[in-house]
């Protein structure tokens, strides 16, 4: 009909078919349905594809720099780089033909022309990308018998307060450069010289000392860059891993604790997207060392002007004897009890519960602030400024004063004189080792300490009771965006020192509170039950954290 004519209205236009937000690839003749968004990289590891490279990295640009990942695509002629080329529907990808094998070998086999294979004393040896390409993708001799190319004035040097380069190892992947450039934003590194001669290093008069520093030897595939800590302290393959959470500020970025016998040696990054993405901060990052002090406390009790070592059962007891002569007495107003913004939730839940049950409302946390920590992630930053990594749990715990309750400050200030005093972490900050506040708590007459190591606190205290580091114990942390994250038991402390969440679950039970038999997962429970915010946690699913509802993560109970 002419426009404008008359006659019946046209019938509305069907509505276009909604858009699917995948891709069917088809993986060596496998379909399979890959987000539109995904690196062919990586949509290949949906399908159990492991397609190697080195200079892919999920979380910086792509540069197509090391030809490792070569794939043939249906309908192109060359070979192509995986990493570079882009998803389409329908995509054919050619994984395991005899071009891709062969094209992948002579890669390696150039890659290898130049590095050392000193693996024997790397310490990337067994977490090398370069190994196991090799290994998996590689030749077994080499064309070449020409002498390698070295850069002796560039090996084992310093670039940084904890990055070492030898660039004899270097692979030119470039991950380095672009993390600084891209994640860090301070763009320290930079390639020197062209050509075979071509090699990654610092501007000039400047040092690699990022506050993320450490995570450019992450990213390094290969030993060119390894951090000063971890250097020659062990082989990778001895360490255990044990998943956990930085206790440096209340950004709560997952690490993996990596031990053996014992002994803590390096914090290395948890892939979180929530939370840490692949990164870590340095000061986080070189915590670790902090949990080998191996300068235990026993347990001890004061007795007029002498201190005795005592046995931890008796030490509690003596504590709980003091409790309840206070309770008989002035009445549980005489009492005071201090959580910690670096214990775990599951410590300071005990906390609230053991005030609770003898109706006592006088209790508290506080936190140091600290410089801000931040963490980039896929799309925004995230950071903390305080100096632990739980206060916000701990106070969702309900370890605030209660009605007519004293806090820290009435205490410190002589507003308010408890008689006993229990610290459940003698670390709990700052002023800890201030001597007037110091000498403030220790004018109650019963002065209880729960400790790691020694400070001016345990030297004023009554009782003090040894307890576990971070990796000798289990438990949660509430982060700043109010994400539950499980951290788990590297190895057990060793006698006599103790979790503190067994200490205080020991005294609680003497003061007719809880069950001696209880553990971690169960005070998790009873969290889940009893406070509100925490009802949907469910301490046997907590992978990757769960994040409590916006708002709603303020303790609600009452006295
Ligand atoms: S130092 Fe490591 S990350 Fe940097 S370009 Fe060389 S191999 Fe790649
Ligand atoms: S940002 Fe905070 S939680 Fe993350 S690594 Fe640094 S100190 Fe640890
Ligand atoms: S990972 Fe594709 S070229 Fe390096």
């Amino acid at each position: 009909m002419a426009p404008g004519g008359g006659g019946a209205p046209a019938a509305p236009a069907a509505p276009p078919p909604p858009q699917k937000d995948t891709f069917t690839v088809l993986f060596d003749d496998k379909p399979i349905e890959v987000p539109k968004n995904l690196n062919l990289i990586d949509a290949a590891k949906l399908a159990g594809i492991d397609i190697p490279h080195f200079c892919y990295h999920p979380r910086l640009s792509v540069v197509g720099q090391c030809r490792m990942c070569l794939v043939e695509i249906e309908g192109i002629p060359k070979i192509q780089a995986a990493c570079t080329t882009p998803l389409k529907d329908g995509l054919k990808v050619k994984t395991t033909t005899e071009k891709v094998r062969s094209s992948r070998a002579a890669t390696m086999e150039f890659l290898l022309i130049n590095h050392p294979l000193d693996c024997p004393i790397c310490d990337q040896a067994g977490e090398c990308t370069l190994q196991d390409n090799s290994f998996g993708y590689g030749h077994q001799l080499s064309n070449y018998d020409e002498a390698k190319r070295q850069y002796p004035t560039f090996d084992r040097t310093m670039i940084g307060p904890h990055v070492i380069a030898d660039m004899t190892r270097c692979i030119q992947c470039t991950r380095c450069i672009r993390f600084t450039q891209e994640i860090a934003g301070t763009s320290e590194l930079t390639f020197l010289d062209r050509g075979g001669r071509t090699l990654v290093w610092t501007h000039e008069g400047q040092a690699l000392a990022n506050e993320w520093s450490g995570c450019a030897a992450d990213v390094c595939p290969v030993g060119a860059l390894t951090t000063r800590e971890f250097r020659f302290r062990s082989r990778v393959w001895y360490l255990e891993k044990t998943r956990s959470v930085c206790p440096g500020c209340n950004v709560g970025c997952n690490i993996s604790i990596e031990s053996k016998t014992d002994v803590v040696y390096r914090f290395l990054p948890r892939f979180n997207p929530g939370v840490n993405d692949y990164w870590l901060c340095d000061y986080g990052r070189f915590l670790s060392e902090s949990l080998n002090d191996r300068d235990v406390l026993k347990a001890t009790l004061r007795q007029g002007n002498s201190v005795q070592d005592v046995i931890v059962p008796s030490a509690i007891e003596r504590i709980a004897a003091e409790i309840r002569k206070t309770v008989d007495g002035t009445g549980p107003a005489g009492l005071f009890f201090l959580g910690s913004s670096r214990l775990s939730n599951e410590e300071n839940y005990l906390v609230r519960k053991i005030a609770d049950h003898l109706s006592c409302p006088n209790r508290d946390v506080v936190v140091d602030k600290s410089k801000v920590r931040r963490i980039k992630r896929k799309t925004d930053w995230i950071q903390g400024d305080e100096a632990a990594p739980n206060f916000r749990g701990a106070r969702d715990m309900g370890v605030v004063p209660g009605k007519n309750g004293h806090g820290l400050e009435a205490v410190l200030t002589g507003k308010a004189s408890p008689e006993v005093i229990v610290v459940a972490d003698a670390d709990f900050a700052a002023a800890a080792d201030d001597p007037a506040a110091v000498a403030a708590l220790r004018r109650a007459r019963f002065l209880a300490v729960c400790a790691r190591t020694a400070n001016a606190l345990t030297r004023a205290a009554d009782v003090v009771l040894p307890v576990a580091s971070l990796a000798e114990k289990e438990g949660t942390f509430t982060n700043v965006e109010g994400r539950v994250q499980r951290f788990e038991r590297a190895f057990l402390p060793r006698p006599p020192v103790r979790a503190t969440w067994e200490l205080l679950l020991q005294l609680a039970t003497l003061l007719g509170y809880g069950d001696r038999n209880w553990t971690p997962a169960d005070l998790l429970a009873a969290i889940a039950k009893d406070v509100p915010a925490y009802a949907d946690i469910d301490p046997k699913n907590l992978e990757g954290g769960r994040l409590l509802k916006k708002g709603d993560f303020a303790w609600h109970g009452t006295l």
